[in-house]
């Protein structure tokens, strides 16, 4: 007989922007002279950087030709993209990573799951709250947790993450094991100074535990005093993991690619106690269960860090800011408390009452689509989340009924 993972059964059935999607088309179908404009999943919008269009290009007339052809490249990616990624993204901010730490993939979302093959299933897993659902949802899918309780899974060890600090979780009371932790933040927009970091670290460092740290929106960040990595935080090498995208940095969401990095020097224990290094064991896994990036696109995210490729993306994300800026004017003026949009796509609002009644009185008065907070976790509740990632003119249109809807 052949038996399924019954852990599946624990997921919440109505996965966040599928009930959001759900409640638009319902809208739509009722209103269907009303023009919807949306402002709640965090795609972008805008094309990709000439740059990366550039390189595409010549990479596909590269595969057009025997003599330039490539076939399956290496699994890790190739040295192109490992040392242009090493050299700007770390050693240029004093952090020392080397290409071979490095390891070139088609997503954040599939590296934070799949990183999870490499623990043991009884582990303490702390985990933010709000958070971005995948962190949550992967491990309830390999058994790490117990039944969902009033919107808590059973075992899991929730960091709150609220007004009162700064939505920067504070440490544990007790001891965990492997710690997820996302800064620029999905949902909350909130960053992390370097000594929250360091705090952190040291934790990991006292513990013997391990931060998974996602960094996928590291190119908003603007204030020159805030880390870009955690790798720019001493120790930090010896205890986290660091997850890159290049989808919100030059609109890869449909092109796919993204990094993580495993430093040599990162370990876990085995049961009597003895380190064991990740940077092998990823690599294994890496190689075997993937087959590398396409040629193409890896050569798209080279251009990245061409001197025109820094500049267009940097343009790319002011973009974004600049939505951002207008979107925290308008609630600020509506009276509303917020974070996040400064170093950051994502505005958090607090709205003071339940998140999906103001989600709903925002598409029925207003036609405009935000995200609920409580889909991201009970401290979410009382809250949304507006993404910046729009066109101008439809930002601008959206702060112009909200400004009506909401005075
Ligand atoms: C925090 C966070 N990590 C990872 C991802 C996924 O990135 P990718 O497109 O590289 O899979 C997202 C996408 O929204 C995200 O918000």
């Amino acid at each position: 007989m052949i038996r399924v993972n019954e852990h599946y059964a624990k997921l919440q059935s109505s996965y966040l922007f599928s009930e959001i999607a759900k409640r638009v088309k319902a809208y739509q179908a009722e209103h269907p002279d009303k023009r919807i404009l949306r402002l709640g999943i965090g795609d972008v919008t805008e094309p990709l950087p000439p740059a990366c269009v550039a390189a595409l290009h010549q990479a596909v007339d590269e595969m057009a030709s025997r003599s330039s052809f490539r076939g399956y490249g290496p699994e890790q990616g190739y040295d192109f993209l490992r040392e242009a990624i090493a050299r700007n993204d770390f050693q240029a901010r004093g952090a020392e990573i080397t290409p071979q730490e490095i390891f070139v993939s088609d997503g954040a979302k599939c590296d934070t799951a799949n990183i999870q093959e490499l623990f043991t299933d009884k582990l303490t897993l702390a985990i933010p709250d709000p958070v971005y659902p995948v962190y949550v949802d992967t491990n309830v899918m390999a058994g790490r947790t117990g039944k969902c309780v009033k919107g808590r899974y059973k075992g899991l060890v929730y960091l709150d993450s609220t007004e009162s600090n700064g939505f920067v979780p504070d440490l544990p009371e007790q001891p965990v094991d492997l710690i997820y932790l996302c800064f620029p933040n999905n949902p909350t927009g909130a960053t992390a100074t370097r000594e929250q970091l360091a705090a952190w670290v040291r934790y990991a460092r006292e513990n013997r535990a391990l931060i998974l740290f996602d960094a996928a929106y590291e190119a908003f960040i603007r204030d020159p005093a805030l880390p870009h990595s955690i790798y720019e935080i001493e120790g930090a090498r010896d205890v986290a993991i660091e997850f890159r995208s290049f989808s919100k940095t030059a609109g890869f969401t449909g092109t796919r690619c993204a990094y993580t990095v495993v430093p040599t020097s990162t370990m876990a224990y085995t049961k009597k106690g003895e380190p064991v290094a990740l940077n092998p064991m990823w690599n294994r896994r890496h190689t075997t269960k993937f087959n590398g990036v396409a040629y193409p696109v890896q050569r798209a995210a080279e251009a990245v860090y061409s001197a025109e490729g820094q500049a267009q993306t940097r343009a790319l994300t002011d973009f974004y800011l600049g939505n951002a800026a207008r979107i925290r004017a308008a609630f600020t003026e509506l009276g509303y408390s917020l974070t996040g949009g400064e170093n950051s796509p994502y505005i958090w609002v607090n709205v003071g009452k339940d998140s999906w009644k103001f989600f709903d009185k925002l598409l029925k008065r207003a036609q405009v689509v935000t995200t609920p907070g409580a889909g991201f976790g009970r401290c979410g509740q009382g809250y949304i989340r507006i993404s910046a990632f729009n066109s101008r003119e439809n930002v601008e249109e959206a702060m112009t009924r909200l400004r009506k809807v909401l005075k």
